[in-house]
């Protein structure tokens, strides 16, 4: 079998996630071969850190190696789509961090564009973006492996198996995202990111959603469970009078959120073409470490998946730094008092398991388990929620 070749294109914080589980896999089933990053220097940093020898500001000079099978797309959301189609008319497969795209701004448009541009037009203009990195996969033949690692995360796979062995259907799941804000200050700005909390986080709620109900449906009745309508709310709550309120007390030290034009809240509810309902609730202003989960309300049981913080492992201590630098788990504020660390992180929200099954579903020319489809069906959510939002009333899914 060929050693697969992969070239990152970003070089930070999800080019060293994937790389840490690139290393897992056995040896010789694939090769980091090159990384382009918007500036040399970042390049460069991460290819002397991991030992790679080819590192570019320049895609073109990436794509052009032909040793490099892959692109494994690790930038900010504003320049996925681009980088896609570009790696696929290059005739790469393509691994994406998520969100697949969104609406990042047009020529003529009111800055900041979140504050400004109506829902509807960015609606249009992310569904167009989304349509277009279909299009050139499907034209060139490539893999595109979706990183949602929700959906591979042991827990909803546990959840995937029990709902296969009961005969129930699933009248409601629940799924939530929140803790206390991104540092990153591109994620402060919609033209960055495409959306706040709900494009950035929700997107892993909404596509857990999405893909467990056309699971049911293939296992109930070998069709796919479609979402058909949104109803949704979102809201700044940093900049309300209840936040300054806090902040004159002095009691408002520890939420990182702190946004131009996103939100850092949302509650989203998605309605099934079979009546059921998925309800996301997010939050960027939500303490306490990060909590993902999702619940799956049957007619004949209930199943908690819980992706962070579970009790596997639990700590106490009264001194923060009694267990040194030791990792517990993402965007904890404090390792005083009782703590629950994750006894592996990467592996609980299923970051290990997404690299391995794209690795193998390129190397075997097989689909990946999230492809194109869901990240285009999360795209379709997220913008028709933000049009709810926005208008008031509840969207018809196209
Ligand atoms: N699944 C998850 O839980 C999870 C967690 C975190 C992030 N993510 C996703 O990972 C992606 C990257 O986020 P991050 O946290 O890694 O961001 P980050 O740490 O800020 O890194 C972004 C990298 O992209 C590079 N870059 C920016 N624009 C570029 C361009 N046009 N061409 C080439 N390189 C470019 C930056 O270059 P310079 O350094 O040269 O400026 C930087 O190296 C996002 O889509 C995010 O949603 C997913």
């Amino acid at each position: 079998m060929k050693t697969l070749g992969i070239g990152f294109v970003g070089a930070k914080y999800g080019a060293r996630m994937h790389y840490e589980n690139y290393k897992k896999l056995p040896q010789g089933l694939i090769e980091i071969r090159g990384i382009c990053s918007r500036t040399p220097e970042s390049a460069e940093t991460l290819a002397r850190d991991i030992g790679v020898s080819f590192a570019t500001d320049n895609l073109d000079a990436l794509l052009a190696r032909k040793d490099i099978d892959v692109i494994d797309i690790c930038t900010p959301p504003a320049t996925h789509h681009e980088i896609a189609i570009r790696a696929a008319e290059a005739g790469k497969h393509i691994i994406m961090e998520k969100p697949l795209t969104g609406y990042f701004g047009e020529p003529g448009d009111q800055e900041p564009i979140g504050l400004h541009v109506p829902r509807a037009r960015m609606r249009a203009g992310a569904r167009k973006n989304a349509e277009a990195v279909r299009d050139a996969v499907r034209k060139n033949d490539v893999q595109f492996c979706y990183a949602e690692n929700w959906v591979y995360s042991p827990t909803i796979a546990k959840m995937r198996n029990l709902i296969a062995a009961s005969k129930g259907s699933i009248l409601e799941l629940r799924a939530e995202e929140n803790h206390s804000g991104s540092t990153s200050e591109y994620n402060r700005q919609w033209k960055n990111t495409g959306g706040g909390a709900l494009q950035r986080m929700g997107v892993h709620s909404v596509g857990a959603c999405l893909h467990i109900k056309q699971w049911e449906g293939q296992q109930r009745t070998g069709r796919p469970i479609r979402p058909v309508s949104v109803i949704a709310d979102v809201a700044d709550l940093i900049n309300t009078e209840a936040s300054e309120r806090a902040k004159k007390a002095n009691a408002h030290k520890w939420i990182n959120s702190n946004p131009i034009d996103v939100e850092n809240w949302a509650n989203v509810t998605i309605r099934f073409d079979d009546g059921s309902r998925a309800t996301v609730l997010v939050s960027d202003a939500g303490l306490g470490g990060l909590n993902t989960r999702v619940t799956a309300f049957m007619t004949d049981g209930v199943i908690k998946a819980n992706m962070t913080a579970n009790d596997a492992v639990e700590t106490y201590a009264v001194d923060p730094n009694a267990f040194g630098k030791e990792y517990f788990s993402g965007n904890l504020e404090t390792k005083a008092g009782w703590n629950r660390p994750s006894c592996d992180e990467d592996w609980f929200r299923g970051f290990a398991q997404e690299i391995e099954d794209f690795v193998y579903a390129i190397r075997d020319n097989r689909a990946p388990f999230s492809g194109i489809d869901l990240a285009v069906d999360c795209v379709n959510v997220i913008y028709s929620a933000y049009l709810s939002a926005e208008e008031g009333r509840m969207v018809l899914l196209e």
